[in-house]
């Protein structure tokens, strides 16, 4: 994404495209029409939440690939939840993939390229002033909220939320708020008969059917 700042302060606007990267910018394609399908299911997503009582970013839809946002001082952590073993964690810690993990287990993420977002604890995001005690504990209970909310929604459209990636901000009140994005790039989800992927995955391993994956997802969970 672009973000783009507005005459207003306290709002920035959000650009999304269809460029797409993995491993750290490693591999870089344009896939056509994935800027909207992720603006879609994001925006359909973060409304959804918003609705339980999460503070979101979301403010307004602009055009097909833009949405107006309050501006957030993020924090540079990466709030990862996952309900069934895949990806860095199966490399990491020798587990299976697909093994279901109860209680859904939460990791943090120093948002850092250079360093290839290595994993961190809350000792780590306070002792470098990261965030606060008290914002890690928001970032926490929000994630953990916004998981139950989400796997029951994609549950209902015959999908499987696998794992996923929250970023937070402060935003003018001071508020820990929800912002970034909620898509097939940020998540993984497979479909719950099959168990097959539906999202990045498809790109990082070359499967081929990226957007037209991310389009099943859309019109699953009735955002296009
Ligand atoms: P990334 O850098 O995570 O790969 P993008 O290329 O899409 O993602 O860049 C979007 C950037 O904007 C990220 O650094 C993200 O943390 C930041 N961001 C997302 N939402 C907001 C917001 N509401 N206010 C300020 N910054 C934001
Ligand atoms: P991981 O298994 O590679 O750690 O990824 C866990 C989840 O976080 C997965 O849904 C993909 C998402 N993710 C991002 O959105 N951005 C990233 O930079 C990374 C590493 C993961
Ligand atoms: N690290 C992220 C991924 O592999 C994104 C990126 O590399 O730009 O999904």
């Amino acid at each position: 994404k672009s973000m783009f700042c507005t005459d207003d302060g306290g709002l920035l606007i959000a650009e999304f495209h269809d460029d797409t990267t993995a491993f750290d910018g490693g591999k870089h394609e344009l896939l056509k029409n994935k800027g909207r399908t992720n603006n879609r299911i994001s925006t359909f997503l973060m409304n959804v939440l918003a609705a339980e009582g999460i503070n979101t970013h979301f403010v307004d839809t602009l055009s097909e690939h833009e949405v107006l946002v309050k501006y957030l001082t993020m924090i540079p952590l990466e709030c990862v939840i996952r309900n069934i073993a895949a990806g860095s964690l199966c490399r990491r810690l020798g587990v299976e993939e697909h093994l279901e993990l109860k209680p859904a287990l939460f990791e943090l993420f120093l948002k850092n390229d250079d360093l290839h977002d290595p994993l961190v604890n809350e000792n780590h995001a306070i002792s470098f002033g990261w965030a606060t005690q008290a914002q890690l504990d928001a970032m926490k209970v929000m994630t953990f909220k916004i998981n139950e909310v989400l796997s029951k929604l994609f549950s209902d459209a015959g999908l499987l939320l696998v794992d996923a990636k929250y970023e937070f901000g402060i935003d003018t009140d001071g508020n820990v708020c929800l912002g970034d994005e909620i898509s097939p790039d940020s998540c993984r989800i497979w479909d719950a008969e099959t168990q097959e992927t539906l999202d990045k995955d498809r790109f990082r391993k070359d499967m081929g059917d990226v957007v037209e994956s991310y389009e099943i997802i859309a019109r699953r969970i009735g955002a296009l």
